[in-house]
C-alpha cells in the first residue's frame, strides 16, 4: 500500500510518500522560519498563508522524488488535528482536491499519533504495548500505546509545552527563534549547577507544567542589568536540565508502573541532545529499550502522517474515508483510572 502523507498543522509544510507503513520513498519539508523568525514565534495567519503558497509544490516534489503519479496512490493521509485551524484547513483542502481529481481515498490523521509513529518508522523493533513521550512546540504528552491505533493519554502539559518554554526562554534572553536548538547548543558549554532552576514535578499526576519554570528564568534575568555570555550559557544549561529531568523522570516512572519495556520519543524537542542522552542513560539503568528517531523524523514531517494512516487501515480495513473534519483540539483519549502519577522529592536531581 502506497500512501501520500500531507502535514500542515503548524509551521512546516510537508508531504511524503510511504510504502507499507515503514518504507519512506520520499519526505519533503518546507519550513516557514523566515516568516515567523522576526516575531520569535509562530503567527497563525502567516502560517496559513505560507502553507497556501507552498503546499502544492511540496506535494509535487514528494510525488516526483518517490517516482509515483497521484493516480497510482492507494490513499492520501492528511493531518486533521491538533493544530492551527487555518493551517489544518489548507492541508485538508489540498488533500481533498488531489483525492477528488485522481479518485484516491483521503483519510484524516492525528498529529500526535503521527509523532508517536515516527518512532515506528525509525525502529522496526518497536511493537505495542509501549510508552510514548511526545514533546513538541505545541504538546508534551505521555501516552500508553496499547496497540497500533489504540492509544491512551496518561498526562499532558497544563500550560506551556516543553518546546514552547524553550522558545519563550530563548526569546526572553534575546537568543533567536526557534529557541530549542539555540538553547541546546549554548547549554553544551554551560554549567547547570551554576544556575539551578526549579524542577516542576507536578506531583501526584502525570501532567507537566513548564510556565512556572519559564517565569523563574524571567525573574532570574531581572536580578541583573546585563549577563555575560558565560552566565547566559549557565542559565540555558540550568533551564534545559530542569525540563529534561522532569520529562525523563516521569517517562521512566510511567513505563515502570505500567510494566512497559519500551519507550518511544517523538516531537521536535526529541531533537534535544540532553533529552536524548539522559533518556537513553536512565532507560539502560532500568533495563528498558528506547527509540529516539533521527532529527528529521522528530520534527514535523509527513512520513509520520502517512504511517499513522497505514497502521489505522491495517487494523480497521473497513475504515471509510468520508468527509474530513478539522479539529484543532483533537486529542488522544485520557485514562481517568491512571490519573494519579508519582510523587518526586523536590531535591531529586
Ligand atoms: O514537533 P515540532 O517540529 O513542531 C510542533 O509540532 O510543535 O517541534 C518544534 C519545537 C520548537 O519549540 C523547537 O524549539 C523545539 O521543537 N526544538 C528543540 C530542539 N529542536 C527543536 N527543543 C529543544 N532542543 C532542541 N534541540
Ligand atoms: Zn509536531
Amino acid at each position: 500500500m502506497i500512501i501520500l502523507g500531507i502535514e500542515t498543522s503548524c509551521d512546516e509544510t510537508a508531504a511524503a510518500v510511504v510504502r507499507n507503513g515503514l518504507d519512506i520513498l520520499s519526505s519533503e519539508v518546507a519550513t516557514q522560519h523566515e516568516f515567523h523568525g522576526p516575531f520569535m514565534g509562530v503567527v497563525p495567519e502567516l502560517a496559513s498563508r505560507a502553507h497556501v503558497m507552498k503546499v502544492n509544490r511540496v506535494i509535487e516534489r514528494a510525488l516526483k522524488a518517490a517516482r509515483i503519479k497521484a493516480g497510482k496512490l492507494d490513499a492520501i493521509a492528511v493531518t486533521v488535528g491538533p493544530g492551527l485551524a487555518g493551517a489544518l484547513l489548507v492541508g485538508r483542502m489540498a488533500a481533498e482536491a488531489l483525492g477528488w481529481a485522481h479518485d484516491v481515498p483521503v483519510y484524516g490523521a492525528n498529529h500526535i499519533e503521527g509523532h508517536l509513529l515516527s518512532a515506528a518508522l525509525a525502529d522496526r523493533r518497536l511493537v505495542p504495548p509501549f510508552l510514548g513521550l511526545v514533546v513538541s512546540g505545541g504538546h508534551t504528552e505521555l501516552i500508553l500505546a496499547r496497540n497500533w491505533g489504540d492509544y491512551r493519554l496518561l498526562g499532558r502539559t497544563r500550560d506551556d509545552a516543553a518546546g514552547e518554554a524553550f522558545d519563550k526562554v530563548a526569546k526572553m534572553m534575546g537568543l533567536g527563534y526557534p529557541g530549542g536548538p539555540i538553547i541546546d547548543r549554548l547549554a553544551k558549554r554551560g554549567d547547570a549547577s551554576k544556575s539551578p532552576l526549579p524542577k516542576p514535578w507536578v506531583n501526584g499526576t502525570w501532567d507537566f507544567s513548564f510556565s512556572g519554570l519559564k517565569t523563574a528564568v524571567l525573574y532570574k534575568l531581572r536580578t541583573k542589568k546585563s549577563w555575560t555570555a558565560a552566565e547566559k550559557r549557565d542559565i540555558c544549561a540550568g533551564f534545559q536540565r530542569s525540563v529534561v529531568d522532569v520529562l525523563v523522570g516521569k517517562a521512566i516512572a510511567a513505563a515502570q508502573l505500567l510494566g512497559l519495556r519500551h519507550i518511544a520519543l517523538g516531537g521536535g524537542v526529541a531533537a534535544n541532545s540532553l533529552l536524548r542522552s539522559e533518556l537513553e542513560r536512565a532507560a539502560v539503568l532500568k533495563g528498558l529499550a528506547v527509540t529516539v528517531p533521527s532529527l528529521a523524523l522528530c520534527t514535523d514531517n509527513a512520513a509520520m502522517i502517512a504511517a499513522s494512516v497505514h497502521f489505522k487501515l491495517k487494523n480497521r480495513p473497513a475504515l471509510v474515508p468520508g468527509q474530513l473534519k478539522i479539529d484543532p483540539q483533537l486529542h488522544i483519549p485520557f485514562i481517568e483510572a491512571l490519573a494519579a502519577g508519582p510523587v518526586f522529592s523536590a531535591s531529586r536531581r
